[in-house]
């Protein structure tokens, strides 16, 4: 493809797996010719990187199309070419449908295909074709996209670990992202190296089921998570590390042992348990207890009694009865959640539960979401009271919202700003917290400035 220069606006949906996507995306585009716009108006190639995983999320792609034609509409009459492509899960879950519905899309491409992206947009430009791209190639993405960039953010993500075999029966991710895929441990160092010399404090390793990762190590052997956090805790700029999804069923004894020995995995953990109902998280294919669940936290905050745990649950399961729905209520009480994320079940077409009978009622979904909800407000109110006054490590990443103002994070992944002096973004500094709000903590800066 040739070097022409290009705009290109990326707009991104769903989990931080498409983030990472995007910003992948874009500096394979950069290599061509395409600098970043935050303004799809002088865009000359749109892409919108889709969320299938509830009916909301995917409808939104839909709407934004809606957006975007106007937009190509208006740059026509000026004479100019809008190239419009769909990457993420609603294209790799609709294909060519996708062309079918929307004749403003030129371009189809699923996840697995990203680093064919500019002979794809080659093929559309040159051919004139309408292009879609959703096989699942053998050949790993990974080592064909460029390497990351000189400069990154104080806190990065790295994807370690794609797809899922657990076919959870609401869910569309098995089928839009594939089989569970771990990339070798030395490209996952080569590029935590790169982003650490570019400037990174902190990395999140990613995977739709992050503990279930095993990647070739360097030795030969299949490595786990624990592994491969110990070996990237080895290196000397990395003052940070967290992993992001995990399965209840992967936690093993060495990664919950790695949360009480290793300084630089921070005391945090996102475990979704989706239902406290032992009926209902079998009709969902969890293959866990609320008591496995429950025991598995005790023996984490036996290793790390202050970690911060977080989780997803779905109410309005086909089938999920008041008392079924008292259990998901007992399981939060038990356990108490720093933060959580709930939603109401969403049928989604080819997963299996949404063919169950007794699907529930959407008034009844929505009494039960906001009930819910309460509760773990009142629990994340009560996390985050409990670190007022207390002196935490923050890892500065941005100027806040006021004059004056930087914002981070706690190693409990909350979010905190205080007034500081921008050069403190990207470093970690004891912060006294003195109050808590809904959105975020507010603190007094302790070091890193002049008296
Ligand atoms: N293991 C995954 C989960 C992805 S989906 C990960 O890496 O994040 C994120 C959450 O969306 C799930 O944990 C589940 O709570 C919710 N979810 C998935 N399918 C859903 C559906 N059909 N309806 C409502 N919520 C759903
Ligand atoms: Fe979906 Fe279940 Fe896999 Fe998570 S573990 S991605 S919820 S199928
Ligand atoms: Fe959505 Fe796909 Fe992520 S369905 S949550 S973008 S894996």
């Amino acid at each position: 493809m040739a070097k022409t220069p290009q705009k290109l606006h990326i707009k991104t949906f769903g989990c931080q797996m498409n983030a990472y996507d995007s910003e992948r995306m874009a500096e394979a585009l950069a290599e061509h010719g395409y600098t970043p716009t935050d303004d799809p108006a002088e865009a000359d190639l749109v892409i919108l990187n889709t969320c299938h995983i509830r009916e909301k999320a995917a409808e939104k792609v839909y709407s934004e199309l809606g957006r975007v034609r106007a937009l190509k509409r208006e740059r026509n009459a000026h004479g100019l070419d809008t190239m419009i492509a769909v990457a993420g899960c609603v294209a790799q879950a609709e294909g060519q449908e996708m062309l079918e519905r929307a004749g403003v899309v030129d371009l189809v491409v699923g996840p697995q295909s990203y680093h064919e992206l500019p002979s794809l947009i080659g093929r559309v430009r040159e051919g004139g074709e309408r292009v879609v791209a959703t096989d699942f190639p053998a050949e790993d993405k990974f080592l064909a996209l460029p390497e990351r960039p000189t400069r990154s953010q104080p806190s990065a993500f790295i994807t370690v670990q794609e797809g899922c075999d657990k076919f959870c029966t609401f869910c569309v991710v098995p089928y839009t992202r594939g089989a569970e895929y771990s990339r070798p441990v030395a490209a996952i160092v080569a590029e935590a190296e790169r982003l650490a010399r570019g400037g990174a404090r902190e990395i999140t390793l990613l995977g739709q089921n992050v503990n279930a990762y095993r990647g070739e190590g360097p030795d030969g052997c299949d490595w786990s998570l624990a592994k491969l956090l110990k070996r990237l805790a080895t290196i000397a700029e990395i003052e940070r590390l967290r992993y992001t999804t995990s399965h209840p069923r992967d936690m093993d004894d060495e990664l919950i042992a790695l949360h009480g020995d290793e300084p630089k995995l921070m005391p945090y953990l996102h475990l979704p348990f989706q239902a406290g109902s032992d009926r209902i998280l079998t009709a969902m294919n969890r293959k866990h207890t609320a008591r496995d669940y429950a025991e598995l936290v005790e023996r984490i905050r036996t290793a790390r009694p202050d970690i911060a745990l977080s989780t997803d649950i779905i109410v309005g399961f086909p089938g999920e009865t008041d008392a079924d729905f008292e259990d998901t209520l007992a399981l939060v009480r038990r356990v108490g959640f720093a933060r959580a994320f709930s939603f109401k079940y969403s049928a989604r077409p080819g997963t299996p539960a949404a063919s169950l009978p007794h699907q529930v009622p959407e008034r009844i979904a929505r009494q039960r979401l906001h009930s819910l909800q309460s509760l773990l407000d009142e629990e994340a109110k009560a996390f985050d009271a409990a670190t007022v006054g207390r002196k935490l490590k923050v890892l500065f990443e941005r100027q806040g919202r006021k004059p004056g103002q930087i914002a981070g994070r706690s190693p409990y992944l909350q979010a905190v700003h205080g007034e500081g002096p921008k050069d403190l973004i990207g470093q970690i500094v004891d912060v006294d917290i003195v109050s808590a709000g809904p959105n975020s903590l507010t603190g007094v800066i302790k070091s890193g400035i002049n008296p």
